[in-house]
């Protein structure tokens, strides 16, 4: 008999209900979006977040075990996010996963976030550790090194703004909306990214990121210039991201001798920063993965892969007294 794992997510604005068989098996991966509702803010809300979590689940959950063709009583583990995030979305989808594991007596699993996010590999194209990760979502811009699966080290993270959380900024201060990556990504394509000389903060120092002073020389651009033609701001600021984001990802890789470079979070999605990535590790002999379009931003498989991974290594399900932790970090 296969092993059905439902997976909860609710850090942020997405709510998200996967179910995996065995391993890896997406079965169904059911996401709501809020980015709308949140749009006219130019940002999110938390607690209109948690309201609009607690109306979605159950009809997601109907939808993915119709998917699944499964019923409740047919899973065998339950995972839910229970950081880093935002406390109230948090609270929700954790609070499911632990009552719904409970009355179905089965095994529950509080997950990391970010760990979800690079297990999401484990899902089509599959990587083995050892690897190089680079973590790029609104809320993270880190490097870890993954020597196996659940043994990560940091060797480098924003010291201020996430990568994600700088494209949603210019996206406000331009007006194209939010959340801007996917629109900033598209629109670029359109743009001379050599027309504004946006700066690269510690582009030749270490492995940590600063995002804080480019956004800052955008937002001079957007409010000192009369008149200029969009996606050429818009392709200048992505191709400074881009770069930062490259130069330091195979710093680190040969670093550390690790000859494969594995992108994650909502960031990856980005075209450029695949193109560029791609292109210059392959320079170096370094060979690059980034998961499928579908599990690069927040969703339920990727928790319930993680969830599976736990339950298979016989790993301790979490207790139920296990508590949101909204600044919970990897390695
Ligand atoms: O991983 P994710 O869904 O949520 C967090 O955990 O933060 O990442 C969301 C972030 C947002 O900042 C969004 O603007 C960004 O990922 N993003 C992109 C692209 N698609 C999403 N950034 C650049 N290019 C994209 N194509
Ligand atoms: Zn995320």
């Amino acid at each position: 008999m296969p092993i059905y794992t439902l997976g909860l997510e609710s850090s942020c604005d997405e709510t998200g209900v996967g179910i995996i068989e065995g391993a890896s098996k997406i079965l169904a991966n059911k996401i709501y979006s809020q980015s709308e509702i949140h749009e006219k803010y130019g940002g999110v809300v938390p607690e209109i977040a948690s309201r609009n979590h607690l109306k979605k689940f159950t009809p997601l959950l109907e939808e993915a075990l119709d998917e699944a063709n499964l019923s409740l009583s047919d899973l065998d583990v339950v995972g839910a996010t229970y950081g880093p995030g935002l406390v109230g979305p948090l609270l929700v989808g954790l609070s499911l996963g632990k009552s719904l594991a409970y009355s179905l007596e089965v095994p529950f699993y509080g997950i990391n976030h970010l760990e979800a996010h690079v297990f999401a590999h484990f899902g089509p194209g599959k990587v083995a550790p050892p690897f190089l990760a680079l973590l790029v979502s609104g809320g993270h811009t880190s490097l870890i090194l993954v020597r196996e699966w659940g043994e990560y080290r940091r060797l480098g993270e924003t010291r201020d703004d996430a990568v994600g959380e700088a494209f949603d900024k210019v996206g406000h201060m331009t007006g194209i909306g939010y959340p801007a990556g996917p629109k900033i990504d598209k629109l670029s394509k359109d743009g001379d990214p050599s027309s504004f000389a946006f700066p690269r903060p510690m582009l030749d120092e270490g492995l940590d990121f600063s995002f804080a002073g480019l956004k800052s020389a955008v937002s001079r651009e957007v409010n000192g210039r009369e008149n200029f033609f969009l996606p050429d701001l818009l392709a200048s600021f992505q191709e400074a991201a881009v770069e930062t984001l490259t130069e330091k990802a195979i710093r680190a890789a040969r670093q550390e001798e690790v000859g494969h470079i594995s992108v994650m979070g909502g960031v990856s999605a980005n075209s450029r920063l695949r193109e560029r990535l791609s292109a210059a590790a392959g320079e170096y002999g370094l060979t690059t993965s980034f998961p499928p379009l579908a599990l690069c931003t927040d969703n339920g498989a990727m928790i319930g892969i993680t969830a599976a991974h736990k339950y298979k290594n016989r790993e301790e399900p979490s207790g139920h007294e296990l508590g949101p932790s909204p600044s919970l970090n990897l390695g």
